[in-house]
């Protein structure tokens, strides 16, 4: 495998087949990648990162230690993910997104350009965030508190905060920013009671 001269790769990293490292990338001990992983120029993976095949990490992105990143995840230009989080294969990040420690993000989440996940949020598989308005343009990601749970293919409207310890329903719509934590379910979402 070809690394460039100013990449860094601590001795023990061990890479499938076909895999492509860009320049200026760094990558800490212990951390393993499946067949055919892209890591692109300037990103930083952590010491014990778990990466299985497919998965293609954009520039100036950073996965915290101990990550594991199942297959066919794309994560975009200047993702940040913390340590000790499971992000799940075919989980998409359009860049520019911030996720805390200790996050869980299952099959097929999207996660839109400018969104920001709190520590331990649990993400289910097929939840979208937002970004854009109806006109095309850009409002700005969604705030995702700590601790929240957002159920199976719900989406969360373009700019719009969630309390920490939230829970959001499968298959709801959050419409407006959500400020005191209960259970929310529906198109619009509405809370259905306290925790
Ligand atoms: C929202 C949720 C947490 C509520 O659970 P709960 O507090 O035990 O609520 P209940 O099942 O007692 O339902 C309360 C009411 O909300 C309704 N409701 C529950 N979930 C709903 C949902 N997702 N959308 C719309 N209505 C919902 C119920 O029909 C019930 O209505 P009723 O009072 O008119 O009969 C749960 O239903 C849910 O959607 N969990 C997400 C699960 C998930 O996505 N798991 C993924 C694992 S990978």
């Amino acid at each position: 495998m070809n690394i460039p001269h100013s990449s860094s790769i601590a001795k023990d990293v061990v890479f499938g087949l076909n895999c492509v490292v860009g320049e200026n990338v760094r990558i800490g001990a212990g951390a393993r990648f499946g067949n055919m992983c892209i890591i692109e120029s300037n990103t930083v993976i952590h010491e014990g990162v778990n990466m299985d095949h497919f998965c293609v990490i954009g520039e100036d992105c950073i996965i915290g230690a101990r990550t594991k990143v199942r297959s066919h995840v794309e994560l975009r230009k200047k993702t940040i993910v913390g340590e000790d989080c499971y992000i799940d294969s075919g989980v998409k990040s359009s860049g520019l997104n911030r996720i805390g420690n200790r996050v869980t993000l299952r099959y097929d989440a999207i996660i839109a350009r400018g969104c920001d996940i709190r520590d331990d949020a649990y993400i289910c598989p097929q939840v979208m965030t937002n970004n854009l308005d109806h006109n095309g343009k850009e409002v700005g990601g969604a705030m995702i508190g700590e601790k929240c749970f957002i159920g199976t293919n719900s989406t969360i409207g373009a700019g719009i905060s969630l309390a920490a310890r939230t829970v959001v329903g499968s298959k709801a719509m959050v419409t407006k920013t959500i400020e005191s934590a209960g259970v929310y379910v529906g198109v619009p979402a509405v809370r259905i009671r306290e925790l």
